[in-house]
């Protein structure tokens, strides 16, 4: 339930931001909205500092095995395929919650690459 109500509320102010140009500065925006509720290191998600190239799955966390069979890094095509379809990317996963706005996924990756 709580849920639901999050990631349609979330999904509005999504599109409220979907005519920004793509940068680190919105992806942090946009970061602080959807995504940091589960990754602030709490046990809701991995922490993502330095997950850009980094292995796929390799935090300590309790992955679901169908992101930990995942082979490679995170390039930017993989956070990008993954971000658009997580569920596709990885039939299993854990994480449900997609970006499909082309925009907002590369300014999330622009921010993500920044947290070192
Ligand atoms: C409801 C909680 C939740 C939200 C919201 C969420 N995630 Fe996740 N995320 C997870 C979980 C859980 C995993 C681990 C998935 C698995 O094990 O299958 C994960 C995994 C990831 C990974 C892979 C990490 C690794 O170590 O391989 C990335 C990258 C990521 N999330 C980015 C994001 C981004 C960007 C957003 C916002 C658009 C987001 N997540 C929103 C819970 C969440």
């Amino acid at each position: 339930m709580f849920r639901r109500v999050a990631i349609a509320s979330l999904s509005a102010l999504a599109l409220s931001l979907a005519a920004a140009p793509a940068s680190a500065a919105d992806g942090q925006q946009l970061f602080n909205m959807q995504c940091k509720m589960c990754h602030a290191g709490g046990p809701m998600g991995p922490a993502l500092n330095g997950v850009a190239g980094a292995k796929i799955a390799s935090k300590p966390f309790a992955y679901s095995p169908a992101l930990k069979a995942k082979e490679g890094t995170w390039t930017d095509a993989n956070l990008d395929a993954f971000l658009k379809a997580p569920t596709q990317f990885a039939p299993g996963t854990k994480m449900m919650i997609a970006v499909p706005s082309d925009e907002n996924r590369a300014a999330i990756i622009a921010f993500l690459k920044t947290l070192k």
